[in-house]
């Protein structure tokens, strides 16, 4: 019962200091506040918030509100309106600051930390160290769902929309930390993570051409799970194009397409624009000499030319396997190139151990990364999967190096069995 209250007493105090204070803004709400009274016209939590009855049932499950509140005396019932307010601020406060749990709704609610640290000067509150906790309003869906909605009200949007996938930051599921990465990879997320955070200086001295990163390497290494993990860490969106889906079967769109989607990925900012197969164009220049292929291609170096992270607000990856496709008018667009390499043996291990790691059983990882050579993350991943299927047959959840061994030889039957197809395919 008290939680209930609490979780009420909570949000009537957010949204009077919310509202009374000038200096809070829309990222100083926690989530779930923010997420609700999210106005999606807006783009922002218009002030002032209100408690009402639905609202409250929204976003705590209360149902029964009046009852809930009937003994609380700082608490009054608009019944005209379906509201609750706060009759008497500073008795609710003092209230609120007694009950169990309170230091721990003030270290996740900015907006409280605000008040009582700053204004009532309570020692254990602490409105620098609750803001660090909260992350923008970026990671939302409902941040992406507004600036969408906004682009739709424009001529052509839907043509532009259709050629990208858009991802909010809370629904990547790649993490960071969840890759095994080279320490090449490591420094450039680094280096990434410092640039977007200081990028007012960066434009100040006048290093507008950071910001276009190329991950080269074989399939199945970790191209796309960067790029996707890095708009989790950044809390950033996500835009996603992959080259062969914007080259139009009418080949005389794909130059517009390609504009159509930097023009998006510059109304979204700030956001990651990820360019998969980059290799696309080149395959397309050699194999047609066409010249709206031509166009396209030079469209695209064009484009990438000019979109900056600095200016824009928009971190571009670009990935390709065929680095080798690739032209020198390409390759120079970018300021970093970051390699994929396939694993060695100690990032073999690590990836089996991260992929395992919620799976029962005495495994012996160690062994399995020195029987993969040649694997990319993505084999290994697929041998696991193997493994914990087969046992599931047996109706077992726990697994044994058995499994991991026969499921690596299972792979490897099967690898060879498409190199000869191969080789037949290409014998005949
Ligand atoms: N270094 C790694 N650490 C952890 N997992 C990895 C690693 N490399 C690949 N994986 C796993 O393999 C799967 C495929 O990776 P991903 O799609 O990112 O590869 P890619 O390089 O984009 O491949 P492609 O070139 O085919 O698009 C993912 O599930 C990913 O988690
Ligand atoms: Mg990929």
């Amino acid at each position: 019962m008290s939680g209930i209250i609490l979780d009420i007493v909570e949000l009537l105090l957010t949204a009077e200091i919310y509202n009374r204070y000038p200096e809070l803004d829309v990222n100083d709400l926690p989530k779930n506040i923010r997420k609700s009274y999210w106005s999606s016209t807006e783009k922002t939590v218009p002030k002032p918030i209100i408690a009402s009855f639905v609202r409250l049932e929204k976003l705590y499950g209360i149902k029964d509100i009046e009852k809930s509140v009937r003994n609380v005396p700082f608490i009054t019932i608009d019944r005209a309106h379906f509201e609750l307010r706060l009759s008497a601020f500073e008795l609710a406060a003092e209230w609120f600051e007694k009950q169990e749990g309170y230091q721990e709704r003030i270290e996740n609610n900015p907006v409280l930390a605000y008040y009582f640290g700053e204004i009532r000067k309570v020692e254990a509150a602490n409105y620098a160290a609750a803001k660090a906790k909260i992350r923008p309003k970026e990671v939302d869906r409902e941040w992406i769902e507004s600036l969408i909605a906004e682009i739709r009200k424009e001529d052509k949007s839907e043509e532009m929309l259709k050629l990208v996938v858009i991802i909010a930051p809370e629904d990547v599921k790649q993490k960071v930390r969840d890759l095994v990465l080279t320490e090449e990879q490591q420094d450039e997320i680094e280096k990434i993570m410092k640039a977007i955070q200081h990028r007012e200086y960066l434009w100040e001295i006048g290093l507008h051409d950071i910001g276009k990163l190329l991950f080269v390497g074989p399939p199945g290494t970790g191209k796309t799970s960067v790029a996707r993990a890095l708009s989790e860490q950044l809390s950033i969106p996500f835009v996603e194009v992959k080259l062969s889906m914007i080259t139009d079967q009418y080949l005389g769109e794909t130059a517009k397409n390609i504009d159509r989607v930097f023009l998006l990925a510059k109304k979204l900012n700030p956001c990651i624009l990820f360019i998969d197969e980059l290799d696309f164009v080149a395959k397309a220049r050699t194999s047609d000499e066409n010249a709206a292929i031509k166009r396209a291609v030079n469209t695209l170096l064009k484009a990438i030319d000019e979109i900056s992270l600095v200016e824009h607000g928009v971190l571009l990856i670009a990935a390709t396997n065929h680095p080798r496709m690739l032209d020198s008018a390409a390759w120079r667009r970018f300021d970093e190139i970051v390699h994929f390499p396939l694993p060695d043996l100690e990032m073999r291990k690590n990836i089996l151990d991260i992929v395992t790691r919620h799976i029962e059983g005495d495994l012996d990882t160690k062994e399995i990364a020195e029987l993969t050579e040649g694997y990319s993350g993505s084999d290994l991943r697929m041998v696991i999967r193997e493994a914990v299927l087969s046992a599931l047959l047996e109706e077992r959840k726990i697994l044994t190096q058995q499994d991991l061994l026969e499921a690596v030889k299972s792979f490897d039957e099967r690898a060879d069995l498409k190199s000869d197809e191969y080789r037949g395919k290409n014998s005949s």
